[in-house]
This record gives C-alpha cells, sequence and structure tokens, in this order.
C-alpha cells in the first residue's frame, strides 16, 4: 500500500503529525510539501516540534492568488503523480494545497482520501468553503471529524465512502497539552500571566483583505479589554502594512504584538488564555478542547457544535457583541465533539484495511 500525501499549510503540517508516523508502520508514505506555505514560522518549526517526517518532495510553488495557486499546484503534481503511481492520495483540511491534490489525484485516476472531510460553514464567499465542498466531491473515501459532517455529506449525496473517525487535531493537542501547560515561557516572553489575558489571531481573506474590514478589525482588537497576544500572520502583516494600519496596532498598549508562534507556544498561550479571539477554523476547535470560551470573527462556522453549546460566540467584528460575548457566564457543559484523540489511528485503518 502506497499513500501520497499532500500537505503545504501551517494547519495541515499539525493535521498530518497525527496520521505520518502510524500510516509508515504500515504502509508506504510520499509526503508532498506544495511550499504554500514557506516561511520557517509557518513550516519548518512545525516538522521539528511535531516530529513530522521531512517531505520526501518540495514542490516549491509558494504564494499566488488563488486560481494561480491551485493551478501552479495542479501542474506540478501531475507528473509526481504519475511517477508516484500511489494507491491513495491523501489530502487535509480545505486550502488551496487540499483542493490541487484531490483534483489531482482524481484526475490522474486515484483515490483520494480527504481528513476532515463533510465540513461546512455554508457560506460560498470562502475559499475554504469551496476547497472543502469540491475536494469531498472528488474523494473515495471521506474521513468526518463529526456527526454532523457526516450528515452533510449524506445530504449532499457525496458518492465516496463516509468514515466517522474523529478530529486528527484532537490527537495533536491531547498529546501535547501537558507540555504546552507547562510551557509558561511564552507566557512570561509576551508579558502576560494565566488567566488575564486575551489571545488573537486573524488571517481569512474575508477578514483581512477588504481595507475596511481590515479597519475594523484593527479598531475591534484595540477595544478588547488587554492585554491582547496577537501572532501576526504574514497575510494580515502585508495587508496592515500596505493600508497604514500597523503603526495603529503598535502603538496599542494592551497589544502584544509578535511573530507566528511555534505550535508548543501557541498551544501554551491558548490553553492559559481567559478567550480566544480567532477568525481561525482550528483555533476554534483547539480553544474548545481546552475549556476556552472562543469569540469567533466571523459570521458562519464549520464548527457549529462549539457555537451550539455556548463556547463559542459568532461574533463577527462588532464591538458590542463581543462585549457581552466576554461577559457571558461559561458554560458548564463541555461533552467531547470531536473524538476521543485515536483518529489518527483510524485514518490509518480506512486506509489501509480492506474495505467491509
Ligand atoms: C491559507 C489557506 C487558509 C488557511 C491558512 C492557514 C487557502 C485559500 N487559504 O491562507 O484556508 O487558514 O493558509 O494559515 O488555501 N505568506 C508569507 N509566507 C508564507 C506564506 C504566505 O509571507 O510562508 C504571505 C504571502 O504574502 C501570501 C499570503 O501570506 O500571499 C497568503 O498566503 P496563502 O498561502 O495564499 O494564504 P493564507 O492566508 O496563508
Ligand atoms: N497556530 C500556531 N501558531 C500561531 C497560530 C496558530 O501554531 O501563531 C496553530 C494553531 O494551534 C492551530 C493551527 O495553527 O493548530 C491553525 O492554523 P491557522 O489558524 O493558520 O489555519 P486554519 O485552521 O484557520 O485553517
Amino acid at each position: 500500500m502506497r499513500v501520497l500525501t499532500v500537505v503545504g499549510n501551517r494547519p495541515q503540517f499539525i493535521k498530518a503529525a497525527a496520521v505520518s508516523h502510524q500510516l509508515r508502520a504500515v504502509a508506504e508514505e510520499e509526503l508532498v510539501h506544495t511550499g504554500q506555505h514557506y516561511d520557517d514560522e509557518l513550516s519548518r518549526v512545525f516538522f521539528e516540534e511535531l516530529a513530522l517526517p521531512a517531505p520526501d518532495r518540495q514542490l516549491g510553488l509558494g504564494s499566488g492568488s488563488n486560481a494561480h495557486q491551485t493551478a501552479r499546484m495542479l501542474a506540478a503534481l501531475e507528473p509526481v503523480l504519475a511517477d508516484s503511481r500511489p494507491d491513495v492520495v491523501l489530502v487535509y483540511g480545505d486550502t488551496n494545497s487540499t483542493l490541487a491534490g484531490g483534483l489531482a489525484g482524481a484526475q490522474g485516476g486515484f483515490a483520494v482520501a480527504h481528513v476532515e472531510a463533510g465540513m461546512r460553514s455554508f457560506d460560498r464567499a470562502m475559499p475554504e468553503e469551496l476547497n472543502r465542498v469540491l475536494t469531498d466531491h472528488l474523494a473515495s473515501l471521506l474521513l468526518c471529524s463529526s456527526q454532523t459532517a457526516v450528515d452533510n455529506l449524506v445530504a449532499e449525496r457525496a458518492t465516496g465512502a463516509v468514515e466517522l473517525v474523529g478530529d486528527v487535531m484532537v490527537d495533536v493537542a491531547e498529546l501535547l497539552r501537558p507540555r504546552a501547560l507547562a510551557r509558561t515561557e511564552a507566557l512570561e516572553r509576551a508579558g502576560v500571566v494565566p488567566g488575564e489575558y486575551l489571545l488573537a489571531t486573524a488571517h481569512r481573506a474575508g477578514t483581512v483583505d477588504d481595507p475596511e474590514r481590515l479597519a475594523a478589525l484593527v479598531e475591534l482588537l484595540c477595544s478588547l479589554p488587554g492585554p491582547v497576544v496577537l501572532p501576526l500572520h504574514p497575510r494580515t502583516r502585508k495587508r496592515l502594512e500596505a493600508a497604514q494600519l500597523l503603526d495603529r496596532l503598535l502603538g496599542a498598549a494592551a497589544i502584544v504584538l509578535c511573530a507566528p508562534l511555534g505550535y508548543l507556544d501557541f498551544s501554551a498561550l491558548l490553553c492559559h488564555a481567559r478567550a480566544v479571539v480567532t477568525d481561525s477554523g482550528g483555533v476554534q476547535k483547539e480553544a474548545y478542547l481546552a475549556g476556552v470560551r472562543c469569540l469567533t470573527l466571523r459570521e458562519s462556522t464549520e464548527w457549529v457544535e462549539t457555537v451550539a453549546l455556548g463556547w463559542n460566540t459568532l461574533v463577527g467584528l462588532d464591538r458590542e457583541t463581543v462585549r457581552a460575548a466576554l461577559q457571558a457566564p461559561l458554560p458548564q457543559d463541555h461533552p467531547p465533539l470531536y473524538g476521543d484523540g485515536h483518529a489518527g489511528e483510524r485514518v490509518v485503518a480506512a486506509l489501509t484495511l480492506p474495505r467491509r
């Protein structure tokens, strides 16, 4: 059994860390890095911290518009697949690297397996929603994080085999939580103490690409009760510089601006935060897992269970909604929503065992 895995972005390196080693114990894996994320702090740090096997092939494709980037990946993956001839192409999540891996695989006549299949925000204006829907309808094996995801695929009549395996990010978060909790130097570096700061991230195109929304984001962040630790994604830094808004954040006494963090430092800050403010998909889920309140800077989410239970609030960029959400009582109920921390094992079994 030969699996060709396509990864390219920060969250995919984290997801693959739950699967690659176990997969290599029972099958051959070739790890292909598209190069969508290439800065050390968005790529290399995760391979090192999470002991992810080094990529077997680096496509080094870099940045570009969604269409250009996806097209370059498709063109580069076609000969790689023809050379490798895997039994299955494995992709994770909802980025351009996911769609390119899925489409190149299906067009090449290979089976495609999609981890985190069936997630839906039902907002087609988000590139991630388009990537997820298209990848799900190309894939022959759809590995889901939740029953909601399974139900979405059934409602869409997806043709691939659907399996509920749980969420691979839970595996990584649970395994590393003791180390993250003990990593108090991450808080010391940021100059914050447990329970008395907010952790914020924002990088989605819908939040930062439009200058008006970007300005609203900056004002929202500056209005939060500080300190607010803000590891800045390079997309956001570039947009802030272009709009001449970076100085506003640098000048805000309550905002602790820093470079993107490694997984352990970020998890340390997340686990000890009073609340998390984010537009990230993965961070919403990790806040829930850590039992930390989340305020999501979007109008929709694919992690709907966290909202239904009251741990996550969709606040958009509205300051009043944020203020109210920060003061609301925390819910009592905290059931295990996305599996038991053994999703990686189930992904490997689904890929390698004969189908029932
Ligand atoms: C991508 C994903 C998004 C995911 C995010 C994870 C798509 C459509 N978007 O968004 O779903 O949440 O990754 O973080 O696939 N840049 C650098 N260095 C890098 C990488 C990017 O400076 O190593 C800058 C470039 O200016 C680039 C911009 O960031 O144009 C955006 O990068 P890109 O990979 O296109 O999208 P992300 O915003 O990272
Ligand atoms: N993350 C990190 N350092 C940071 C910000 C995020 O390690 O400075 C991790 C975070 O713990 C989560 C993942 O990156 O596991 C989420 O990725 P991101 O927000 O970039 O993408 P999304 O989940 O929105 O696709």
